[in-house]
């Protein structure tokens, strides 16, 4: 049995806009989206903002009810059976308040062990191993408030997994942290692969996704867009070579020439620091770049870079067809 199976699931938002003229809206978060995540697996939902990520996971940990399709979750219905899953799914957004911050770490975790009804006999034993999944054992007597944000982050993976819960669903656990802070929740979330918990992840780092996860589905719009490993994904734009041209500005006349340019497959342009990229893939390897340049006669080009594709590359093809 599937740890979560979601077939064709539906949501659609109504609510009413205006004061004097109330109109009803209907936003259609979740078009039919079908995936499944195998028991132990770390599976990514990926998407751009609004795809209905948050959407999904609200309704698979019973936060909010489904307007058409049907899910599962360890074989119960989240919204026949909203108990069940309840106590065996634990949820982590990101971002995440909730969290006592005059009190220490080991008083947090004690109070929501308590909120949760862990039995008394398992309380001690359990928040010490997770302190130390979470690598804050030694740290735990000091509040929350003096902590960084990585380190309230992996407390809040900590508390969602007090209950002992088969899922975890991790929404943007990394947002907003500093690239060490980052890796370390990286890190936990790794551990928690290791130990074979079956964990749903939404981020918006594909660097992170195809460190992480061992299957991936991709939706957009509310619709399902592709799914498979990262290295599945990956071979969509594997013959393709990635040349990185870094300019200072490039007007759209250019940017058409540039795209009509033999073997160019596409062309993203990106702005990083002071400069601004442009991210080509070519069907014909580095060899297109000559001809590259000689469309960007005239315009000032920095630094040049060939490298094979990742994980973004199929990410932004993938969801720029979507
Ligand atoms: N409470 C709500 N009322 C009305 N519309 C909503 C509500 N919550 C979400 N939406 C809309 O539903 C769509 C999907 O939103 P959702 O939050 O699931 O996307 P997401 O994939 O999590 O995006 P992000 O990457 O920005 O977190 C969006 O168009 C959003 O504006
Ligand atoms: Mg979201």
């Amino acid at each position: 049995m599937a740890a979560i199976e979601v077939h064709e699931l539906e949501r659609t938002y109504r609510s009413r806009k205006g004061v004097i003229r109330r109109r009803r809206t209907e936003v259609r978060a979740l078009q039919g989206i079908t995936f499944e995540v195998a028991a132990g697996e770390l599976f990514g939902l990926l998407g751009p903002n609004g795809a209905g990520k948050t959407t999904t996971i609200k309704i698979l940990t019973t936060l909010l009810l489904p307007s058409g399709g049907s899910a599962r979750v360890l074989g119960y219905d989240p919204a026949r059976q909203p108990g069940e899953i309840r106590r065996r799914v634990g949820h982590v957004f990101g971002g995440d308040r909730g969290l006592y911050d005059r009190l220490s770490a080991l008083d947090n975790l004690r109070y929501f062990a308590d909120l949760y009804r862990v039995p008394v006999r398992e309380k001690r034993a359990r928040i010490a191993s997770l302190l130390e999944l979470v690598g804050l054992t030694g740290r735990e007597r000091e509040r929350v408030e003096t902590y960084s944000r990585g380190m309230r982050q992996r407390l809040h993976i900590a508390r969602g997994l007090l209950h002992d819960p088969e899922i975890l669903f991790l929404d943007e656990p990394t947002i907003g942290l500093d690239p060490v802070g980052a890796r370390e929740v990286r890190e936990t979330v790794a551990s928690l692969r290791a130990q074979g918990k079956t964990i749903l992840l939404t981020t918006h780092y594909m660097y992170e996704a195809d460190e992480l996860c061992q299957r991936i589905a991709v939706i957009a719009g509310g619709r399902f867009v592709a799914a498979g490993t990262p290295r599945e994904l990956k071979a969509r734009v594997l013959d393709r070579t990635v040349i990185e041209l870094e300019t200072f500005g490039v007007a759209e006349p250019t940017l058409e020439r540039l795209r009509s340019v033999a073997g160019v497959a596409s062309i993203a342009s990106e702005t990083r620091e002071q400069a601004e990229v442009l991210v080509v893939q070519s069907r014909i390897g580095a060899e297109i770049v000559p001809a590259l340049l000689l469309e960007l006669t005239g315009t000032s080009v920095g630094k040049v870079i060939t490298r094979e594709p990742t994980l973004e590359d199929a990410y932004v093809e993938l969801v720029g067809s979507a």
